[in-house]
């Protein structure tokens, strides 16, 4: 009897107690509260590369909404590095000696946002990493899609949209080739094309994601070759900076264009305009990494890498939405 009733004490304590940490992990928990006596929110610190491009405008749009249906919670604090890597090292510096809850960065280059990176982790700082990623894996968790498989998505694509024995002299143009989504949008190109010579890349640049700068790199290529059958260029402002120096000499219409991105008001319209032939969808992951961010200061477990989906549009499956690449 006696040995029963010790049992159904203990068993009801381990049930309490359980019950009191379910309770305390739950729900992200603020440290602390401000003197006022509310309690303190979490604060993440958003580093974002540049704001002179609309993808990273609609990203920072993306966390901010997906921040805002959390306000009580967490606030985020925004630092825009202006497409310059001395800045946003140093932003990521600022966020540590701040002492934030978490770090998001969506790194202009890989290689020199490493170590600040680390430094954060060393801190006891978590990082989400989104878009383009840092070099070895010293942070929390990686957002992004998967750029070689869309690289190689679009190889593919102009394969089938030329089929044989149709040859076609390609334009590449490139993004910031220090950057991961650079060499991964070229190397799954490439590799999609590599036993296919009659499909032949005659001209690639790097025009680092810029659409000016992918007029004046496509300028040149329509310069020097009489025929210029597809541009492949890494992201959509680069294929529309490609298609305006086309139409200034008249070859539009002779061109296939591809680009990377597909925002609805951006690479989608541009289908639907008949400017360009294609587009693949990068998505921001702006609502994955607030969704994220909130699971790891809850204490939760995040995986170490997170991948979105793409979809590719074209103007025969736009209306239902592109097609997902598998
Ligand atoms: C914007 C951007 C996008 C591209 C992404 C790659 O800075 O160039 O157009 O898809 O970065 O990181």
């Amino acid at each position: 009897m006696l040995w029963k009733s010790r049992c159904a004490r203990r068993c009801l304590q381990t049930l309490v107690c359980s019950l009191t940490l379910l309770l305390l992990v739950g729900c992200p928990q603020p440290a602390e509260q401000t003197p006022d006596g509310k309690p303190k929110k979490f604060r993440i610190g958003m580093s974002q590369c540049n704001l002179g491009e609309p993808w990273r405008v609609q990203m920072n749009a993306d966390i901010k909404a997906a921040a805002e249906a959390h306000a009580d919670l967490i606030e985020v604090v925004f630092k825009d590095a202006q497409n310059d890597t001395l800045t946003q090292q140093r932003h990521v510096e600022e966020f540590i000696s701040d002492r934030m809850d978490l770090i998001i960065i969506s790194p202009k280059e890989a290689m020199p946002l490493t170590e600040p990176v680390g430094r954060a982790i060393d801190a006891g700082i978590p990082v989400i990493v989104l878009d383009r990623a840092i070099v070895g894996d010293k942070y929390t968790c990686f957002i992004g899609a998967n750029n070689k498989q869309i690289g190689h998505a679009a190889g593919r694509w102009l394969a089938s949209r030329f089929p044989p024995p149709q040859e076609v002299k390609i334009v590449e143009l490139k993004g910031l080739m220090t950057s991961t989504p650079g060499q991964d949008r070229h190397s799954g190109f490439r590799e999609a094309i590599r036993d296919e010579p009659r499909l032949q890349v005659i001209f690639e640049a790097e025009m680092n994601w810029l659409g000016p700068n992918a007029r004046k790199e496509m300028e040149s290529a329509l310069a020097r070759f009489e025929r210029i059958d597809a541009v492949y260029a890494h992201n959509d402002p680069g294929a529309y900076g490609a298609y305006l120096a086309a139409k200034a000499v008249g070859r539009e219409k002779q061109i296939v264009f591809i680009g990377i991105d597909a925002l609805p008001h951006e690479g989608q319209a541009y289908v639907r305009q008949g400017v360009l032939d294609a587009t693949f969808e990068y998505p921001t992951g702006g609502k994955e990494a607030i969704e994220t961010a909130l699971k790891i200061l809850n204490r939760q477990e995040v995986p170490k890498k997170i991948e979105l989906k793409s979809r590719l549009f074209t103007k025969e499956n736009i209306d239902r939405g592109g097609q997902l690449l598998d």
